[in-house]
């Protein structure tokens, strides 16, 4: 027995050394946290509970069967946040760089199984060279069983990814199905290939920072969500994420109590919407003062900033917010806008969260690289997000609501539960001046004549209440009292239910 426990300890020290002190020296000398201490980061002190410390590789090719550090490159284990349970896997890059083999794979389908039986979320914590190469097809095997849990666990569970390290190749793709990737700036990259074979075969010369780095993929290309300026302030800002997310599918996100009164009114929204319609505004400005104590989270702020989406709360409860933004294009729809809107609004509809949609659009986006670029399937994504959507939807038009556009911004034909439009809305199918250059085609050589039909169109739609008259929009509100009339809406929503029809899953445009 005395024994046991000696063998015990020693092992328990040795997975903790991981690949040892210079490697741990190494990985601090980066300004990276090793994996045990980033989970100590993230979790409520002492709650981390550790599975599969003693679990090793099984292969034995090219001096592998000598080589065995117990734990195999991964800690994994559950443990909570906020005192809400949350399971975790982080690889550790002093082991193998931190290479996926086939007993390393099964360490973090252990931890997925386990988190879909009890219905917690699942966070990775990602700093690996990829596939082990030692192993071959074992290790590609391995992460397919993780894409293959991924895929089941979308939807039911929050899957969050950080990337704090290298990730490439294969490796991208369990982190891509999850349902944010937050990235540590200078330290962490993602690409399918990098630098080398991209030299190789585009001929490019690329770092990898450029070509992958947290800078890269949250305004390029909008593969992350967020990038944090170190370990210590990704850790510490995904803690704060955490607590807008409900544990599972089947239950809502946790309320939080507040002081900002839900019936507060701010009188200075009142002169936001600036007279000449072509002048923009601030978009985040209405945001910030209707959610509860000016707290917003905002998701991919550095991508596609002409629509603004994120996480607040209305009265303690969770909502996300989908909003144009007049700063950016005008605040018009265009590929890359509505992707990004289209995957929030299923994430929220998925996880029994609210959306509050706030609209000043112009319309799609004109021209030959949206229209060659897919702008008609991808501007689908949106609206078919919204169509399927079945939690509570509250929309509020500040100013312009036209064309397609209109429709698709959670509108009342979309099942909009309430929608309501400011004075300064105008709901047409395009802008006055438009309309009379098109309908008055003929009139082109009597300025006068098209003059006075732009303020006959405007007069007509520059307005809320012809959409207020067909009941399009439930009321028109003051500026002021928004956050008081959402929040009611809210209030009364809170028992909705309504279901889809059955079927085997939708066909959204991809
Ligand atoms: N399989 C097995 N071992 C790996 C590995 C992998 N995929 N990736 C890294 N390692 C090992 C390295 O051999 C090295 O071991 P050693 O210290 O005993 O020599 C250790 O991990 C650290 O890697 P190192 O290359 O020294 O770190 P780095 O910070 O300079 O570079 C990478 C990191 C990820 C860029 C680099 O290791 C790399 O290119 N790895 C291979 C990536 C790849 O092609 N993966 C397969 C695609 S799925």
């Amino acid at each position: 027995m005395h024994d046991i426990i000696h063998q015990l300890d020693e092992k328990r020290g040795r997975a903790a050394l991981g690949g040892g002190q210079k490697r741990i020296d190494a990985q601090h000398g980066k300004g990276k946290l090793t994996a045990r201490e980033r989970i100590e980061m993230l979790l409520d002190d002492g709650t981390f509970e550790e599975w599969d410390m003693f679990k090793e590789h099984r292969c034995v090719d090219f001096g592998m069967g000598e080589s065995h550090i117990p734990g195999d490159g991964v800690v994994t284990g559950y443990g909570t946040i906020n005192g809400r349970m949350v399971f975790v896997f982080s690889q550790d890059f002093t082991v193998f760089g931190g290479a996926l083999s086939e007993a390393h794979a099964e360490k973090i389908c252990k931890i997925m199984d386990h988190a879909m039986k009890v219905g917690a979320p699942v966070i990775g914590l990602n700093d690996s060279g990829g596939a082990r190469i030692q192993e071959g097809v074992a290790a590609l095997g391995g992460y397919a069983d993780v894409f293959q849990r991924n895929v089941m666990a979308s939807g039911v569970i929050p899957q969050i990814s950080m990337i704090m390290g290298p990730c490439a190749g294969g490796a991208v793709y369990s982190p891509a199905m999850t349902d944010f990737i937050f990235m540590v700036k200078d330290s962490s990259y993602m690409f399918v290939t990098g630098p080398e074979v991209v030299k190789t075969v585009t001929h490019e010369e690329v770092t990898a920072e450029e070509l992958g780095g947290a800078v890269t993929h949250t305004s390029k290309s909008g593969v992350a969500d967020l990038a944090f300026e170190n370990d210590v302030d990704a850790l510490l800002m995904l803690r704060r994420f955490f607590n807008y997310l409900p544990l599972n599918n089947k239950e809502k996100p946790p309320v939080r109590e507040t002081s900002d009164a839900a019936d507060r009114l701010d009188f200075s929204l009142d002169t936001l919407v600036p007279d000449n319609a072509n002048k923009p505004y601030d978009m985040k400005e209405l945001i910030l003062k209707m959610v509860d104590d000016t707290d917003f989270f905002e998701i991919q702020p550095d991508h596609a900033k002409n629509i603004i989406i994120g996480f607040a709360r209305m009265e303690g409860q969770t909502v996300g917010i989908v909003a144009n933004q007049p700063m950016v294009l005008a605040g018009c729809l265009d590929i890359k806008s509505s992707i990004k809107a289209g995957r929030f609004v299923r994430f929220c509809d998925a996880f029994n969260i609210p959306i509050i949609t706030l609209v000043d659009v112009p319309g799609f986006m004109p021209g030959t690289a949206q229209e060659y670029g897919g702008i008609i399937k991808h501007g689908a994504k949106l609206l078919y997000a919204y169509a399927e959507c079945t939690v509570p939807k509250v929309t509020l038009i500040t100013r312009k609501a036209y064309g397609g556009a209109y429709d698709v911004m959670a509108s009342k034909h979309l099942r909009g539960d309430v929608n309501f439009a400011w004075p300064s809305a105008e709901i047409a199918v395009m802008g006055p001046k438009g309309a009379v250059e098109i309908i008055f085609r003929e009139d082109k050589g009597d300025p006068a004549k098209l003059a006075a039909k732009e303020a006959e169109y405007k007069a007509k739609f520059a307005n809320p209440f012809v959409a207020g008259a067909r009941g399009f929009i439930d009321d028109v509100i003051m500026p002021n009292e928004t956050r008081k009339r959402i929040c009611r809406s809210l209030a009364m929503l809170r028992g909705k239910k309504i279901e889809n029809p059955w079927r085997k899953h939708g066909n959204i445009p991809l």
